[in-house]
């Protein structure tokens, strides 16, 4: 069986840049209609414009993750432009590097909520979608920092990772029998724009203890995206997979 995404489309959140962009480039060069969404809107268009110059299988949206109201206005562009929604990759995610003391209260729920709530709002927002074409794959990208911890990644990012694997599970068993698939992917450490706020001597630390010779990229996480969207996981659900190079291997 191969993976073709003929037909089907699909809607990545934070898809301007680095882990989103390539999801969105993989879904499409694999046959899917793709709808970029991001709180940047200027860089998103830039971005679906170059995954696909005619414009004639991409859309690009401006989407807040954490505003109801912007993503119920992307969702209904899409359905308007693609009449249905089959794969929903909830992929944006902000990070705060500091230590503990010097973060805020505000910065804490700043987190939570785009890594976090934002997960909730964009499913909300999709199943119903989904449940009416009675199939559909949902894949949320939480991170190693949720099964490992982090120092320095602090308190919110990992505990929103952490949370986004509860939603994940309890999702799945929710809307497993309406034909709804959710599954979660745990990257490791990815040279993006969100991690080069980390200093180069702590980012290198992170890769202590990986076993496979190779740096993580978004592509990496892209093709475990693919599979997890896929016919080829049909029997999968609820899962959370690994993508570190062996850097977790319980
Ligand atoms: N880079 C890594 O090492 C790594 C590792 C594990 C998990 N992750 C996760 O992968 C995902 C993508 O990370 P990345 O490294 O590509 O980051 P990135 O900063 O390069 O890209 C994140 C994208 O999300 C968008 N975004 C931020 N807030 C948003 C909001 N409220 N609504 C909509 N879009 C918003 C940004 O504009 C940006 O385009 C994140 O969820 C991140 O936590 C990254």
């Amino acid at each position: 069986m191969q993976i073709d995404f003929k037909d089907k489309i699909a809607v990545i959140t934070g898809a301007s840049r680095g882990i989103g962009a390539a999801i969105a480039e993989a879904f499409y060069q694999n046959g899917a209609k793709v709808a970029l969404l991001d709180i940047n809107v200027k860089e998103c268009q830039e971005r679906a414009l170059a995954i696909d110059a005619s414009g004639s299988n991409v859309i690009a949206l401006q989407a807040d993750v954490t505003d109801e109201i912007q993503v119920k206005k992307a969702v209904d562009q899409i359905l308007e432009r693609f009449e249905r929604i089959d794969i929903l990759v909830n992929n944006a995610g902000v990070l705060h590097h500091v230590p503990i003391e010097e973060k805020t209260v505000a910065d804490f729920e700043k987190i939570i909520k785009v890594n976090l709530t934002g997960v909730f709002i964009m499913s909300r927002a999709i199943v119903p979608i989904m449940k009416k074409i009675g199939r559909g794959k949902i894949v949320n990208i939480s991170s190693l920092g949720a099964r490992t911890g982090r120092p320095g990644v602090a308190v919110d990012y990992a505990a929103s990772k952490a949370g986004t694997l509860g939603i994940t599970r309890s999702l799945a068993k929710e809307l497993g029998p309406s034909g709804i698939y959710v599954n979660a992917i745990a990257p490791g450490p990815i040279l993006t724009e969100l991690t080069k706020q980390v200093p180069k001597e702590v980012f290198a630390t992170w890769n202590v203890g990986r076993v496979i010779n190779k740096d993580g990229l978004p592509e990496d996480v892209a093709n475990a995206v693919l599979f997890l969207s896929s016919q080829l996981s049909d029997w999968i659900t609820g899962i959370t997979l690994d993508v570190n190079g062996g850097l977790f291997i319980p």
